[in-house]
């Protein structure tokens, strides 16, 4: 891989090779990569920026909202405002739709974002991220409506995340495998320093929360006693656990080195289908795992092939390694 190709120069060279990042789309990336970096620079600050604790309010699903939630829920929306390459964006921290301001050329696509995940983790100093995910807007009438976002995960043409951890990491794909670029906080550029991300098909790592073992469903229940049954057990081999609480830092060791991250349904509220959100963490994150060579459902379905029905709506999660992925989701379907 030749040095110091910069995030500009790489989807500027993407284009040239695959025609798959028209010069908006372009435009949308950079600035929401500077925007990340803004963010990282917050996150950063810590206690001296006095960016920790919480923000006195809560988002649209009832969840304490942390001073960074907001913050970085405006730095996206400040940054992709005026540059004419959207037409609207939606959060997690958000109850509707955010139209760009009529003074702003529109544009033609669509953010979604989980502006700062992990908000658990801020104040211990645990790594945290940026979710985000690409639509194109629908061309058969004008304006837009919050219908306009419901399309299926297949639809993204991007979708990325960048990770606050010990280094700053940003993590792509526009459909042509996954690229990780690390920032580089001297020149101020996120540069490229992995192409062609591939997890590997078996792993012996799982992530889930086992807290919460007693209210899973038999299937999970299956896979996870299997897993802890270990070399004596009906898998052949010792299994070890992770669970950091941000799904970014989750699915980054996953793209890393392999592994299965699993939020599943379960009966603590059974009239959710599941924690995470799927138009700002699951569509994202399951299309990145699935260009990286692994897979992504809900237990039953293929998430890419799920049809929203609401902005907020929420998701079982099974993601990683593809044998493993598809081993859980053989235990749900009977098959
Ligand atoms: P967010 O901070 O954006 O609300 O997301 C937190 C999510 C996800 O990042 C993580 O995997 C999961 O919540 C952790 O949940 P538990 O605290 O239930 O383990
Ligand atoms: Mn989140
Ligand atoms: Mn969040």
């Amino acid at each position: 891989m030749p040095k110091n190709i910069s995030l500009t120069r790489y989807l500027v060279e993407q284009q040239r090779v695959d025609g798959s990042i028209p010069a908006q789309l372009r435009l949308l990336l950079e600035v929401v990569a500077r925007a990340c970096k803004s963010i990282s620079m917050a996150v950063n600050k810590g206690a001296l920026g006095g960016v920790l604790g919480s923000a006195d309010s809560e988002n649209v699903q009832g969840e304490v909202q942390k001073k960074l939630d907001i913050i970085s829920n405006e730095v996206l929306i400040e940054a992709n405002e005026w540059g004419g390459h959207l037409a609207a964006m939606a959060s997690e921290e958000m109850d509707s739709i955010h139209l760009v301001p009529s003074r702003y050329p529109q544009g033609e696509y669509l953010l979604l974002f989980d502006p700062l995940d992990g908000s658990s983790n801020i104040d211990v100093n645990v790594s945290i991220g940026t979710i985000f995910s690409v639509l194109r807007k629908p061309d058969d009438h004008p304006g837009v409506q919050e219908a306009d976002f419901l399309q299926a995960g297949a639809k993204q043409v991007a979708a990325g995340y960048c990770v606050y951890g010990p280094s700053t990491t940003l993590v792509l794909t526009v459909g042509g495998g996954v690229a990780m670029f690390t920032l580089d906080r001297e020149q101020g550029s996120f540069v490229l320093t992995q192409e062609n991300v591939q997890i590997p098909a078996d792993t012996k790592e799982f992530a889930i929360n086992m807290s919460n073992m007693r209210h899973w469903d038999a299937p999970v229940k299956r896979y996870v006693d299997e897993c802890l049954a270990g070399k004596e057990g009906p898998r052949g081999k010792d299994f070890n656990m992770r669970w950091i609480a941000s799904m970014v830092a989750d699915v980054h060791r996953i793209l890393t080195r392999g592994g299965i991250f699993m939020y599943p349904w379960d009966k603590r509220e059974p009239e959710k289908a599941g924690k995470l959100r799927l138009m700002y963490e699951a569509n994202p994150m399951a299309w990145l795992v699935e260009q990286a060579g692994g897979a992504a459902t809900n237990g039953k379905q293929r998430i890419l092939d799920l049809q929203p029905t609401k902005l907020h709506e929420r998701v079982a999660v099974f993601l990683g390694s593809k044998n493993e992925v598809e081993r859980v989701t053989a235990y749900h379907t009977g098959g």
